[in-house]
């Protein structure tokens, strides 16, 4: 896929961060941008503020945490009579604490959100992207899945799964007119980090903008590539901790990301 003009784009978490970040760059008359997430007054401000931009959009409130949820919004989508040419899955939440101590309400939601929900979209429109031949799905993960990472254990473990689904999709899918590719951002400036309970302190001089991940992960798209570590740091970071023993790199994250308290 060269390019996302005249393509039917579905992002979900659209509303903050890189996904308010890719909306903003994938602004364009030629472009239909279905916007997802659970905030409706945020999301359809947006699409109002975009259409007045001159840019078709249409905002679908919806809780892709919940059992069905992504069946119930592709259902919704082809009512209106969308076809899905690019879909990115950027919507996800992480938790962070000792594994037994965040609920599991907490945990099975993000499972849903983070994995379930994702591959459910996925499956949907993927019909419609190979009866197009010229289509694209950019799956956000993160660095975090490259790794087992104390006290998001499971965040970290909803991520390598979208590491794996991506790499398999794209070996897949390659020669059959669909590009897949698998951005993993490093610590990013927005609302991830609170929303997840995360300690922060030290970290934001390591965080890079939104604006900066959304644009690296829409050229790879574009570019074709399987797998893109947004920023030059995390890219070594990233490399070197693969280069460094399992028992090492986990003391050394349980070291930087575990309460003070830890044993
Ligand atoms: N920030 C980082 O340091 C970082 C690093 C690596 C990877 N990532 C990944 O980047 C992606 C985007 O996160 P972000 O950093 O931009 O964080 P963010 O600002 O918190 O954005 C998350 C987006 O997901 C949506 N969302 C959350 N729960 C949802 C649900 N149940 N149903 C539907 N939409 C939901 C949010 O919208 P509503 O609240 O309106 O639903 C929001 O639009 C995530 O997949 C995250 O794992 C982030």
């Amino acid at each position: 896929m060269k390019t996302f003009k005249h393509k039917t784009i579905l992002i979900t978490g659209a509303s903050s961060g890189i996904g308010e970040a890719m909306v903003s760059l994938l602004r364009d008359p030629s472009v239909k941008l279905l916007l997802v997430a659970r905030s409706e007054h945020k999301l359809q401000a947006m699409a109002e503020a975009l259409e007045r931009q001159g840019v078709r959009a249409q905002a679908y409130a919806c809780d892709l945490s919940q059992p069905g949820a992504a069946e119930l919004l592709f259902q919704r989508i082809t009512a209106d009579g969308h076809q899905v040419d690019v879909l990115i899955n950027n919507a996800g939440v992480g938790k962070y604490g000792r594994f037994d101590q965040i609920s599991l309400t907490d945990t099975l939601e993000m499972l849903r959100l983070n994995i379930e929900n994702l591959v459910a979209l996925t499956h949907r429109c993927i019909p419609h992207m190979l009866e197009r031949g010229d289509a694209g799905i950019l799956n956000v993960a993160s660095t975090a899945g490259f790794q087992g990472i104390p006290y998001m254990a499971v965040y970290a473990a909803t991520k390598s799964f979208v590491i794996s689904f991506s790499e398999a999709l794209y070996a897949e899918y390659a020669a059959r007119g669909i590009t897949v590719t698998c951005l993993c951002p490093g610590p990013t400036a927005t609302a991830f980090q609170e929303r997840a309970g995360m300690p922060v302190e030290g970290m934001r001089r390591l965080m890079e903008s939104p604006e900066k991940v959304a644009r690296a992960g829409l050229r790879a798209l574009l570019r074709g590539e399987l797998l893109h570590i947004s920023g030059a740091a995390n890219t070594i970071v990233a490399r070197l901790s693969q280069l460094t023993p399992r028992r090492m790199r986990l003391a050394i994250t349980r070291q930087l990301l575990g309460p003070a308290d830890d044993i």
